[in-house]
């Protein structure tokens, strides 16, 4: 079968969403309108990342976020982008962004009714050695009935979230996403020569088992003994097949690669960073639900991630997420 040379009936991301809205007869259309925001700020931020080592991007900002971290100027730009396009959709009540320490409000006039919890830019450290990058976004309804800006509205668990998603810059932009309630998971690559993210993987399923681990063993001095223990073993050939070791040091490349191949990917607490290192609301959340929705599981290590009762915008949690014989072999070591 000779693919034609354009399809002219290609499956846009706009379509998808478009479609699964017209799904829903009480659909307003505002998911609709925010997620075409969402594709406006992950296509600028492509395009910047891209040229990042054309036009000066590289390098520091000169500040340090909430987080502690040394901000890169293309986690600036990103996160501009991002509240910009998604504060103009006129969909959003609030933003919850890995950047600022506090809400972002939205002008009352704007105000929609989703939150957005994001990391507009993810891997930073990875931006100037030209290694893949990402963001992530997890979109939930406001509770409260009035208009009134309110806090409250970004504590809810995972659970509630109507979508998520992420973007990943590497040798192909490509956006995946879930709408939830069992729609499954799309990849949709971005073609440049439209500006479209066009449908080239349905229905994503995670293996049900892989061979791969993926951790930083820079750790291992700080790690507790269930992971000590599990990571020993996926070496050792008395166990089986000693499984492959991979890790990028972005979350969205180790997590799509998981998603693809299979595997395990694990952010331990570990004695220095007592819930790890990975934020909840933007980062665990919206990876949870995607590796959830493909078939896989993401646990803390006690509870799935998407139970957690977040009480913090900022908070930490401990992440292990793929296949779901993976994380359950874990799991039985580190509960035991
Ligand atoms: P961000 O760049 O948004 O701050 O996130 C970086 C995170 C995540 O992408 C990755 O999994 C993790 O940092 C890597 O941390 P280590 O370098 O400690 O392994
Ligand atoms: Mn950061
Ligand atoms: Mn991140
Ligand atoms: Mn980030």
């Amino acid at each position: 079968y000779e693919p034609p040379a354009f399809d002219s009936n290609c499956m846009t991301l706009t379509r998808y969403v478009l479609a699964e809205q017209k799904k829903v007869p009480s659909a307003t259309g505002d998911l609709t309108q925010l997620l075409t925001s969402i594709q406006t700020a992950v296509k600028a931020v492509s395009s910047a990342v891209r040229r990042a080592g054309l036009t000066h991007l590289y390098g520091m900002d000169g500040s340090t976020n909430v987080q502690g971290e040394d901000v890169k100027k293309l986690d600036v730009l990103s996160n501009e982008l991002f509240i910009n396009m998604l504060a103009s959709s006129f969909t959003v009540h609030m933003l919850v962004s890995e950047e600022n320490e506090t809400v972002i409000e939205i002008e009352t006039e704007k105000r929609g009714k989703y939150v957005v919890c994001f990391d507009p830019l993810d891997g930073s450290s990875n931006i100037d050695c030209l290694v893949s990058i990402g963001s992530i976004f997890g979109i939930f309804k406001k509770t409260n009935e009035s208009n009134e800006t309110n806090v409250s509205n970004a504590f809810q668990t995972g659970r509630n979230m109507v979508a998520a998603g992420y973007a990943l810059y590497g040798s192909a932009t490509m956006m995946v996403l879930s709408l939830g309630q069992g729609r499954g998971v799309n990849g949709f690559m971005l073609d440049p020569s439209i500006g479209e993210f066009l449908l080239t993987e349905s229905n994503i399923k995670i293996p049900s088992k892989g061979n791969i681990y993926s951790i930083n063993e820079g750790y291992s001095h700080l790690w507790d003994k269930s992971v000590t223990e599990y990571v020993r073993r996926k070496k050792d050939p008395e166990c089986g097949k000693p499984y492959g070791a991979r890790y990028v040091g972005s979350m969205v490349a180790d997590v799509h690669r998981t998603l693809k191949y299979g595997g395990i990917f694990m952010y331990p607490a570990t004695k220095v960073s007592p819930n790890g290192k990975l934020r909840l609301l933007y980062e665990g959340n919206p990876m949870a639900f995607i590796i959830e929705e493909a078939g896989g599981l993401a646990s803390n290590g006690k509870i799935p991630i998407l139970d957690i009762q977040p009480t913090a915008l900022h908070q930490r949690s401990p992440i292990f997420l793929g296949s779901k014989d993976d994380v359950n072999e874990f799991l039985k070591i580190h509960q035991s």
